[in-house]
């Protein structure tokens, strides 16, 4: 019997990328675009430099194309970060947002990285907790703007 997941994404797969090609690049920094997360300084060299030094890099494909992603950075060992999740619109409410979670977490537990963080943008909290995160009291984001002048 399928599951309720598999239902609500249809024939969604799932895949780590390793080394991504010229077209793979293309088709990714066109969902970082889509995501609003690619500036004029960015290129696809510094993309595959990106993946390649993500502990891993999920991508979700519906009927070939590229719908959504997930990545980890870590140290290897111990603790990890999950970012950049992006659906596209169109394919948002239907747990493809969820499964890729689920999956980087998964992915990160079996390496043996139990430490798993991460920054929710405003708004997506709720997502988050869906997928099993919890927001940690008193804890700030801090960015780092330069040394003190
Ligand atoms: C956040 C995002 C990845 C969610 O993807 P999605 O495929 O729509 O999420 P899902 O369908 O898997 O939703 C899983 C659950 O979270 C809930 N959810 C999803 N987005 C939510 C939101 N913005 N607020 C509250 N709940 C939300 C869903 O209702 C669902 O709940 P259910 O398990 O009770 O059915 C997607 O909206 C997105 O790409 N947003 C823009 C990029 C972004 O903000 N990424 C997060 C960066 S920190």
């Amino acid at each position: 019997m399928k599951s309720r997941q598999a239902e609500r994404t249809g024939p969604v797969r799932y895949g780590f990328l390793r080394r991504p090609g010229r077209a793979v690049l293309r088709e990714l920094a066109e969902l970082y675009r889509a995501a609003g997360w690619w500036d004029r300084k960015d290129t696809n060299a510094r993309l595959r430099a990106l993946v390649g030094g993500s502990h891993c890099f999920l991508t979700a494909r519906r009927g070939g194309r590229l719908v959504g992603m997930g990545r980890a950075i870590g140290d290897g060992a111990s603790d990890a970060y999950i970012q950049d999740v992006f659906v596209r619109p169109e394919w948002r409410g239907r747990g493809l947002g969820a499964q890729l979670v689920r999956r980087l977490a998964r992915r990160l537990a079996a390496d043996g990285l139990g430490w798993i963080g991460l920054v929710a943008v405003p708004g997506a909290e709720a997502f988050y907790e869906r997928c099993g995160f919890r927001i940690a009291p008193g804890h700030k984001l801090m960015l780092f703007r330069g040394p003190r002048p």
